[in-house]
């Protein structure tokens, strides 16, 4: 599917059925975990075909609103050593991955298990699985009904994410479309987050796009959702025939952190 619809139409389904996902189509993501795993270094996914272990295990712990998100499987996200630079990692190769998945029909949503006890993870997950912090549910999301609210979570403005020459200083969005990127940005802003928190800022420098990360209590989850903006960035550029990678060069910068750029 092209990125920029991909980013618009996409959101986190909680709701599942709990008929499994067929086993051909389980194989097909298991091999593009094994891929994944293959080329990234610090982190590694595994598939738990048997969500209701999961479920029933994580059940008050972790959620939506308290509520565990049952789904009939789970990927599981671990990151070697939660060195910033892995978490970043982490955030980016998962969505790379969820992308994929959503590319095969199937529904996902992230789920955050950072502060669920040691004990109940080696439960869940296995004596190796303490380190496990982020989970993906995937399944089939349950038809809605005719009257079902639209749930959708609002996003910050592309001029409350993008500045020019340093955060807070407003950016002309003809600026934004002389290099292709006002499209870029006003699909990126769709990204998921944790707790929908944008900690995304980008600052267009001369001919470099920084990227910068709001401080909060919560770095080590916005590390996370940093990587799948920079992800999802990536991927958007392609589409506007820019084929960049980020430079990842993580620095303190005041309120914000310092996170990498590229030269357009
Ligand atoms: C790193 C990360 C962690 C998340 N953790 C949870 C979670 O624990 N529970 C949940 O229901 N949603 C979780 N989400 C989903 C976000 O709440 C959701 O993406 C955001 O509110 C935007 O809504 P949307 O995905 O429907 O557009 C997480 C998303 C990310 C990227």
């Amino acid at each position: 599917m092209l990125m920029t619809n991909f980013l618009q139409k996409r959101k986190s389904v909680r709701n599942f059925k709990m008929d499994s996902v067929p086993r051909d189509v389980l194989e097909n993501i298991k091999l593009l975990m094994d891929e994944m795993d293959r080329e990234e270094s610090g982190i590694s996914f595994s598939l738990y075909e048997n969500g209701k272990i999961v479920a029933e295990g994580l059940k008050g712990k972790a959620g939506y609103a308290g509520v565990m998100i049952e789904a009939p499987h789970y990927i599981a996200l671990d990151i070697e050593d939660n060195k910033p630079l892995n978490i970043l990692k982490g955030g980016y190769c998962l969505e790379k991955l969820n992308t994929k998945i959503v590319d095969l029909d199937i529904d996902t949503c992230w789920i955050t298990v950072d502060n669920v006890d040691e004990d109940t993870k080696k439960a869940i997950f296995g004596e190796n699985g303490t380190t496990i912090d982020y989970l993906i549910a995937i399944g089939y999301g349950q038809k809605k009904k005719l009257f079902d609210p639209e749930v959708t979570s609002s996003r910050l403005n592309v001029e409350e994410i993008v500045f020019a020459e340093t955060i807070g200083q407003a950016i002309s969005i003809e600026t934004l479309e002389n290099y292709g990127l006002f499209d870029v940005f006003s699909s990126v802003r769709y990204a998921p987050s944790h707790k929908n928190f944008q900690p995304w800022r980008f600052v267009l420098k001369g001919t470099d796009v920084e990227a910068y990360m709001l401080k909060s209590d919560e770095d080590n989850r916005s590390l996370i959702d940093m990587g799948v903006v920079l992800f999802y960035m990536e991927e958007m550029l392609k589409t506007v025939g820019i084929n960049k990678k980020w430079t990842i060069d993580l620095k303190d910068a005041g309120k914000y952190y310092y996170i990498g750029y590229f030269t357009i």
